[in-house]
């Protein structure tokens, strides 16, 4: 098992040698209570660790750390805790999509200049999974990506409630008169009621899960609840491991195969995940190297039914999921789909991996002759309204949009959105089809979760709780409805969503995956002279950096610059 001696050791270019530098770092290390051979020679792991007291679904992600320390001193390595920058679905605005390549480069970059040999990635809430394996990606050291966990199950009145799916459904009603004040307010104290990731098989559900399917977290590691002790066992272990791995020279590179993103997106299929995960695994292939077009994700999703009965698409959560199996059972399901020879980070292969996994209860696994969909839980569009893509969830439409034909009803931005869309005198009809621009990676800027677009209250009224909407947005993993998302070029480049006025016919077809604006050529072309590219707000700082050298929502939304692997570059230790 073991590759490397202790002078192999990264850190030991720091620490070993008999210079004055290394005089320096030791007795730094030493300052801090240690003894010369608690760090020299051996492993040092560094745990990235994304806790905040302003994150409550990475809240015990300190006491985490701890646990996976317990591990790492147990097999012998070195832990050391550092903070990474903890963006908080909830609270980071504008939007926290906006932050993700800040957290990747702070990722990498703590990882690259430090004396680190291996790393656990702590995170769980929306964007601080992605963040942290981009950035790990980038790095390529030894790394096993931990993830929060979900949290439980929330309560209304002996009712479960789920994070996010359940807010949108009875807001619809709180605004369509049919809970009261009382409920409402008893909600808000039942929804999100212990530590741990949106319960639902949300953003954060669903890259943890993706994760552990990709090969970069224990097995069964991204279905356990947060406040469970098998999540502090399960921590321990990942620090053992990944000293092994440091030993071993198990890298992302060597996991990160295209046949272990075919297994990603297959599993994303089969739990019908967030949509927000194209654009994360595409960010997370360019940065290996790889080339993962849209048509991937169509491809797969055609072939895979949707197994995971959970919500927003189902009817379960992921407590349930976890009982049911977790997403062990699952992939056994669908073993016939996987590619069983991949790698994963415990060195064993996903076949190995899923020996004995099994699936507990059929209502919340469905079985392959039973699914909650045949196939396609993700559908990718193209068309004269999409000429580089389009995404929509077709497990969470209603099937009566599939194929749709309607009038624009056009919303700038945001905030014309948010000041029109209740009013009473909105010329809309549930045939109407709602268009939001602005609010793609430049446009909003960060691809706000605002695809969602609110149903009218003069429609709510009426009894509709689903019609089309598009936008250039991204939607909230825990949100459902026909919603046509990531629309790109977006509409702030000058893309043809720019260009769609009030009353224009725009064609929704699911089966034929295509989305387009029924103008004419010559009428387009005549819009498209007269269209003016905003000017952006964002002068300095990081927002200016972003605003610069984002890409694409097809792109990944990666910086353009990290969008490829890392050269070799080790600092110079002078
Ligand atoms: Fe943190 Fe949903 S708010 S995962």
């Amino acid at each position: 098992m073991t590759n490397k001696k202790p002078e192999d050791l990264r850190s030991f270019r720091w620490f070993g040698p008999d210079t004055m530098r290394a005089f320096g770092h030791r007795s730094r290390m030493l300052q801090l209570g240690y003894r010369r051979e608690d760090f020299t020679g051996k492993p040092i792991i560094g745990i990235l660790n994304t806790w905040s007291e302003i994150n409550p679904c990475n809240a015990h992600l300190r006491e985490r750390a701890e646990a996976v320390k317990r591990g790492v001193w147990q097999a012998g390595g070195f832990p050391v805790e550092i903070p990474a920058f903890s963006i908080s679905e909830t609270y980071a605005k504008p939007s926290p999509m906006l932050y993700r390549n800040l957290l990747a480069m702070d990722a990498e970059e703590s990882l690259r200049s430090m004396p680190i040999d291996g790393a656990v990635l702590l995170g769980g809430c929306d964007k601080t999974n992605p963040g942290l394996i981009m950035g790990a990606i980038s790095a390529n050291l030894p790394a096993i990506f931990f993830p929060a966990g979900p949290m439980l199950r929330g309560n209304w009145n002996g009712q479960p409630l789920g994070s996010g799916t359940d807010v949108w459904k009875f807001w619809a009603e709180r605004c369509a008169g049919t809970i009261s004040d009382d409920d409402w307010n008893a909600m808000e104290s039942g929804i999100a009621r212990s530590p741990g990731f949106c319960m639902t098989m949300g953003t954060a559900s669903t890259m943890s899960s993706l994760a552990e399917a990709i090969g970069l977290t224990l097995p069964g590691a991204s279905s356990i609840p947060a406040p469970d002790s098998n999540h502090v066992r399960a921590a321990i272990d990942t620090g053992r491991r990944v000293v092994e791995m440091v030993w071993e020279d198990l890298k992302p590179s060597d996991i990160l195969t295209p046949a272990a993103f075919r297994n990603a997106i297959t599993v994303d299929m089969a739990i019908g995940g967030s949509t927000n995960a194209i654009i994360h695994l595409v960010a997370y292939a360019r940065r290996c190297g790889l080339d993962l077009p849209l048509s991937t994700f169509d491809e797969i999703s055609r072939c895979v039914p949707v197994l995971a009965n959970l919500r927003p698409s189902g009817k379960f959560l992921m407590e349930d999921f976890y009982y049911a199996g977790g997403l062990r059972a699952l992939m056994a399901e669908i073993r016939d789909l996987l590619h069983l020879d991949c790698r994963t980070v415990n060195g064993q292969t996903i076949g190995q991996n899923l020996e004995g996994a099994c699936v507990i209860n059929r209502d919340v696994i469905r079985p392959r002759e039973e699914p909650l969909a045949a196939s396609a839980g993700t559908a990718i569009l193209y068309g004269s309204l999409a000429p580089d893509g389009a995404v929509i969830k077709t497990v969470a439409a209603d099937r009566r949009f599939h194929q749709h034909t309607g009038p624009a009803m056009v919303f700038r931005n945001y905030a014309d959105l948010d000041a029109r869309i209740h009013r009473d005198d909105l010329d809309v009809t549930e045939n109407s089809v709602l268009v939001l621009q602005s609010a793609g990676p430049l446009g909003g800027p960060g691809m706000p979760e605002w695809g969602m677009l609110p149903i009218p209250d003069k429609l709510l009224r009426q009894g509709v709780r689903d019609m089309v909407r598009i936008s250039d947005a991204r939607m909230s993993g825990t949100a459902y409805g026909t919603c046509v998302l990531h629309i790109s070029p977006e509409s702030y480049v000058g893309g043809p969503l720019a260009l769609v006025r009030d009353g224009d016919r725009i064609s929704l077809d699911i089966p034929n995956r295509r989305l387009d604006l029924l103008v004419p050529e010559a009428e387009l072309a005549a819009r498209r002279a007269q269209w003016v590219r905003p000017v952006p707000k964002e002068t300095r700082g990081y927002l200016a950096l972003y605003r610069e050298r984002v890409t694409q929502a097809h792109q990944g939304c990666d910086f353009d610059f990290l969008a490829s692997p890392a050269e070799e570059s080790e600092p110079e230790i002078f």
